[in-house]
């Protein structure tokens, strides 16, 4: 068993691993966590569900902390235009990206969005995932983003996955406003943060810094404001254009800087000093074709814990492929199979502010992972291919091979 909870050394101690452990869950908290031979007489009653590992080992539920599974209508397109040897920002500069799945997204009703996001939240379970964090930022117009916030709080209705959710004011500037920035910029910020923050249920403000996006006179205006009213932050940074990103999520105080392919020494340095979680999405890099590969290893060996995402968008990341995800992050960002299982327990935990999960201890959340492989090394080797055998999320069972 991996309680993800060691409490400090390399990433192999941080696994906290226990040979022939036990995790005990009544109701949605973990009551017990250790060694067989520990638990308490009793502790076993005629009313016990037990589940036996089978060889496989267990481990927290997974979080992904970066997506967009909200979303209408499809890129397909686009994919074949890169493998052409198209950049993604050249199909974005030619009418495509982020505004075509705007459009699709404001034409969507919010059952729509709901119906589509469900079998992309199923995969992820399927997948020992129970915490997602999902992002606005295709509606782009006041009641399309609140649109957008509405379908997010219906799938936390009906079904398991605890959803985390992060608004995305500036993600790309619709068209309409091509001449009209500072009148978008002033939109968002005094119109739709207010009636987002009054919801209640909005946890971060996040915005894209790039050149083909926003400024960082625009993010500091509108997250400024936004932290104000009560947001964390995270950042879209050093994507596919160096731009000091990670220097400005660390001035905003932002609890995550994302993407980061292509952060500087400067840049490393300046989260370590802020406390801001790195946030990698390998399979965007490669699928939207950037260059390189986000330096993981650079931002480890600096003493920062590197978190890992899938970024499942139609755009730059069409998949919700977790052990892809860490196969990549192992090969071309230099992790190690350790830390890119901690990327999506530990780490991605401290990269949504909920410490409490991505581990295992008592009083926790009853989230876990039953894997059919021995060891978390099996994820990332077993490239693209899934060993979760049973997922326990909110303290309820749901046996794949049963
Ligand atoms: O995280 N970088 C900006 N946003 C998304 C891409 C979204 C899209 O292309 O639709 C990302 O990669």
């Amino acid at each position: 068993m991996l309680t993800c909870a060691g409490a400090t050394g390399p990433a192999e101690a941080l696994l906290g691993a226990i040979e022939h452990g036990v995790v005990g869950v009544r109701g949605e908290r973990i009551v017990f966590v250790g060694e067989a031979a520990a638990l308490p007489a009793g502790a076993i009653g005629p009313g016990t569900q037990l589940v036996d590992a089978r060889g496989g080992f267990v481990g927290p539920g997974l979080i992904d902390p970066h997506t967009h599974v909200v979303f209408a209508g499809e890129r397909a397109d686009e994919f074949e235009l890169r493998c052409q040897g198209k950049s993604y920002l050249q199909i974005a500069q030619a009418g495509g990206g982020i505004v075509r799945t705007v459009r699709a997204t404001q034409d969507a009703t919010v059952a729509q969005l709901v119906e589509l996001a469900l079998p992309r939240l199923r995969r992820l379970f399927r997948q020992g995932v129970t915490c997602v964090e999902v992002k606005t930022g295709y509606g782009l117009s006041v009641d399309a983003e609140l649109r957008m916030l509405d379908a997010i709080a219906e799938l936390r209705r009906v079904q398991p996955v605890r959803l985390v959710s992060t608004l995305l004011p500036l993600h790309a500037l619709p068209k309409s406003y091509v001449d009209r920035r500072a009148e978008f910029v002033a939109l968002m910020r005094d119109e739709l943060l207010p009636r987002a923050a009054a919801r209640g249920d909005v946890t971060f403000c996040d915005a894209f810094v790039e050149q083909s996006a926003f400024t960082h006179e625009e993010t500091r205006d509108v997250l400024g404001k936004a932290k104000a009213l009560g947001f964390k932050l995270r950042l879209h940074v050093d994507q596919l254009t160096a731009n000091q990103g990670a220097q400005l999520a660390a001035e905003l105080g932002a609890v995550s800087a994302d993407h980061l392919e292509q952060i500087d020494a400067a840049g490393i340095s300046a989260l370590k000093a802020a406390g801001v979680v790195p946030v990698l999405a390998p399979t965007s890099t490669l699928f939207a074709k950037v260059r390189p590969f986000a330096p993981g290893r650079a931002l480890s060996d600096a003493g920062l814990g590197v978190a890992l995402c899938t970024n499942c968008n139609p755009g730059s990341s069409n998949s919700e492929n977790v052990s892809l995800a860490m196969g990549l992050a192992c090969l071309e960002n230099g992790l190690t199979p350790a830390e890119a299982y901690l990327g999506f327990t530990r780490w991605a935990a401290a990269a949504i502010a909920d410490p409490e999960r991505g581990r295992l201890q008592v009083g926790g959340p009853a989230d876990l992972a039953v894997y059919a492989a021995p060891s978390y090394r099996e994820l990332p080797y077993h490239l693209g291919m899934n060993d979760v055998r049973a997922v326990v999320c909110r303290g309820r069972l749901t046996d794949f091979e049963a």
